[in-house]
């Protein structure tokens, strides 16, 4: 098995800001690239912006400034809201580099020379906010199937990519690899699309001039998908593979996108991938969508939520944790500051904050803050230990399946067992009586040690809150990772372990 793993955000318009629904895509994969690194793998992860095309140019007009102009502009709110969101990328793409731009004409001129772009004219029923034609037939009312908005018939001459040639090998393809496209409702979704048949693709547009010149044509622009989509392989150096990242990392493990980009990704995606001789993804993953308090999130209702905002008033692993373990990755699900209040009481202050600092505070009225050595284990700690192990299992086959809601679920169960576990053995009862003292010690040294578990299962959703968790519990803890599972007794007894100051205070709801 390979241990190179390489992980993709979509790259994000630059004609609106970043919300929610940006910052959801971006921290499931921050919360995989972590884990895959944690587990030793060499993780490379990709974010980055979707500069041209006629939205952009058109929002830049309306605004009296160039296109760049525009995407410089964003770009900067991009960047500095995945720093806030602690967002781990190994690069961020901007479509409008010379090193993108450089490999989208270089696909475009190997494909039309090997006869797969030709020439030819389009007519059809343009939406220019989506930037999709339409046929009469897919038409709802006269209007886009997706948005809902009115389309304007375009005849132009224009680039086609032969798309139809490759649909036999890409139905086989989703056919023979029932992973590659996930959940499996999407996966029969775009089955039915593909066996519907699939026609040539116009790939080039006369109609504005912001994007990436037709190399030897230059009335024509390169359709923005056809652009965009080529990112994932710009990004690693495509074509000349100068750090020979696109030999070490291509093809990407998942593109991880949401779901109404789908089609995209694994039509038109795979099949310009084909034509250029190049695997495939092995995996491309759509997720649902946020609504807000029960509706549609948009401009217009003025409900937009801004991540950077719930970071100030939440703290970022309150907000990451939030995100992922709220909603079952691939399902819709609606944000609410009651549902987020909730989390953060609950499994944040009360579950995980409670564990942290009852233990710490017994350690300290009990043996001063010096981790004792632990002795002889009884059942209830063998029950204990082995429940840490077996999480860790699924924890593992959960995040490998991106099923991170689940992989959060059960750890939460685990900080439930721990807290069970000092219920169970009333650690104040033992502490009354002086022949106890060595069964007390153990029962401390568990929880402690069983802390740093909780902290490294933690650490991709929230790195914070883990590093605070494991620098208070010493230098071995912070030594070790999750990558084997037998690694009960790291901590070294004699160290010495402060009281935890809470990690989460509770939130009233106002
Ligand atoms: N530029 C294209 C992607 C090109 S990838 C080669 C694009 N950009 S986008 O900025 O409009 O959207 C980026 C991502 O944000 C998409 O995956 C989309 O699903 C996601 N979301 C936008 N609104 C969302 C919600 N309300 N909820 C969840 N995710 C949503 O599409």
């Amino acid at each position: 098995m390979s241990n190179r793993f390489y992980v993709t955000t979509p790259i994000y318009y630059v004609n609106d800001v970043p919300h929610i629904g940006h910052a959801y895509t971006t921290v499931a994969c921050d919360m995989l690239a972590r884990y895959k690194r944690a587990q030793g793998h060499e993780v490379f992860f990709l974010t980055g912006t979707d500069e041209h095309g006629q939205k952009v140019e058109k929002a830049a007009q309306a605004k009296g400034e160039t296109p760049l102009e525009l995407a410089d502009r964003v770009v900067k709110r991009y960047q500095s809201l995945w720093q806030k969101l602690n967002i781990s990328h190994t690069d961020f793409i901007r479509t409008s580099q010379e090193r993108h731009k450089k490999g989208v004409r270089k696909l475009f001129e190997q494909l039309f020379a090997s006869g797969d772009i030709y020439l030819g004219e389009y007519e059809d029923w343009y939406c220019t906010p989506c930037e999709t034609f339409w046929t009469e037939t897919q038409l709802m009312d006269g209007c886009c199937p997706d948005c809902g908005r009115p389309t304007d018939k375009l005849k132009e001459e224009s680039y086609f990519f032969r798309m139809s040639k490759y649909q036999d090998q890409l139905l086989k393809h989703i056919e023979e690899n029932p992973d590659f496209i996930q959940p499996r409702t999407r996966r029969n979704e775009i089955l039915n699309f593909v066996r519907e048949g699939l026609r040539d693709l116009s790939i080039s547009r006369t109609s504005f001039s912001w994007g990436i010149p037709v190399p030897g044509n230059e009335k024509h622009v390169i359709y923005v998908w056809f652009d965009a989509l080529t990112n994932y392989i710009t990004a690693l150096g495509y074509p000349d593979d100068p750090e020979g990242y696109c030999r070490k990392f291509w093809p990407a493990d998942v593109h991880i996108i949401g779901k109404d980009i789908l089609r995209f990704h694994t039509v038109y995606w795979p099949t310009f991938l084909l034509a250029a001789g190049m695997p495939l993804p092995r995996k491309v993953f759509a997720h649902g969508w946020w609504t807000v308090e029960g509706q549609k999130m948009s401009k217009s209702l003025q409900n937009v939520v801004e991540p950077n905002m719930l970071v100030d008033k939440y703290g970022v692993d309150a907000i990451r944790y939030f995100l992922l373990r709220e909603v079952p990755f691939g399902l819709d699900g609606d944000f609410s500051h009651a549902a987020l209040i909730h989390r953060i009481n609950s499994d944040l202050a009360n579950d995980l904050g409670n564990l942290l600092s009852r233990s710490t505070a017994m350690l300290n009225k009990y043996f001063d803050g010096i981790l004792p050595e632990p002795v002889e284990r009884c059942a209830e700690d063998e029950t204990f230990v082995a429940a840490f192990a077996e999480t860790v299992r699924k924890v593992d086959a959960f995040m490998n399946e991106l099923a991170f809601n689940k992989a959060l679920q059960a750890t939460w169960e685990l900080i439930g067992l721990g807290n069970k576990y000092i219920d169970d053995t009333a650690p104040w009862a033992l502490a009354k009586d002086e022949n106890q003292k060595e069964r007390l010690g153990t029962i401390m040294y568990n929880l402690l040690d069983s802390l740093r578990l909780v902290a490294l299962l933690i650490a991709p959703v929230m790195p914070d809150t883990a590093g605070k968790i494991l620098a208070l519990l010493g230098d071995e803890a912070e030594a070790v990772t999750l990558a084997g599972n037998d690694c009960w007794g790291i901590l070294k007894p004699g160290t010495k372990i402060a009281k935890a100051k809470p990690l989460f205070p509770r939130i009233e709801a106002e």
